[in-house]
């Protein structure tokens, strides 16, 4: 059996065992607050890139339509935190596309406002109706999310995660 003795925050000073050495580097690794990676097994993956422009067009077109069509109430009360919301609706937009390609699937079968992306910090995924069942089927228990945008683009990643059985 061996071990790891660990001197500062990444180092390591000897390597006797493969199982403590696991564990310290996942703890290491995993940001405040989430499972332990060691439990965890990838399911899927999902990316997308939207156009903001395109959002801001159909914003201005019928945003009353845009909103029941596509976002939930949390992630509109957040978009329209800032001046522009284009660019955090756009996000949200692809941060949803990316989650339902995580779980192998997409709008035609599960409706935009089953997928939240939570904003205001890192970001977070939310599942409701047919995007929950669907994810329970894979037994996708988390997800792990990473935004970024731009005043024209905005483009998400995301990893679906399920519990490690053996
Ligand atoms: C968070 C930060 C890296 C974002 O980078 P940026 O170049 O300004 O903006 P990007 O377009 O690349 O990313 C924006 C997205 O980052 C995500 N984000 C915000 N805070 C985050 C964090 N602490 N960790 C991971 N992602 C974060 C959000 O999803 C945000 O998009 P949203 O507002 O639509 O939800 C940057 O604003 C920063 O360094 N802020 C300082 C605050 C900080 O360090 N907080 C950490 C405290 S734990």
């Amino acid at each position: 059996m061996t071990r790891l003795k660990v001197v500062g925050k990444n180092k390591i000073l000897e390597r006797r065992g493969a199982e403590y050495s696991m564990s310290l580097l996942v703890a290491w690794h995993r940001p405040c607050g989430t499972d332990s990676l060691l439990h965890m097994e990838i399911v899927g993956l999902g990316v997308d890139l939207a156009d903001v422009d395109r959002v801001r067009r159909l914003l201005a077109k019928d945003a009353d339509r845009f909103r029941r069509r596509c976002f939930t109430d949390d992630e509109w009360e957040y978009a329209h935190r800032f001046a522009d919301p284009s660019e955090r609706l756009a996000a949200r937009f692809a941060g949803k596309e990316a989650v339902m390609k995580s779980l192998f699937t997409g709008w035609r079968r599960i409706p935009w406002r089953d997928v939240e992306i939570t904003g205001g910090g890192p970001p977070g995924v939310r599942l409701f109706r047919k995007a929950r069942e669907r994810a329970d089927m894979l037994g996708v228990v988390d997800f792990k999310i990473t935004i970024t945008h731009t005043k024209s683009d905005a483009m998400v990643f995301v990893i679906s995660q399920k519990r490690h059985d053996s």
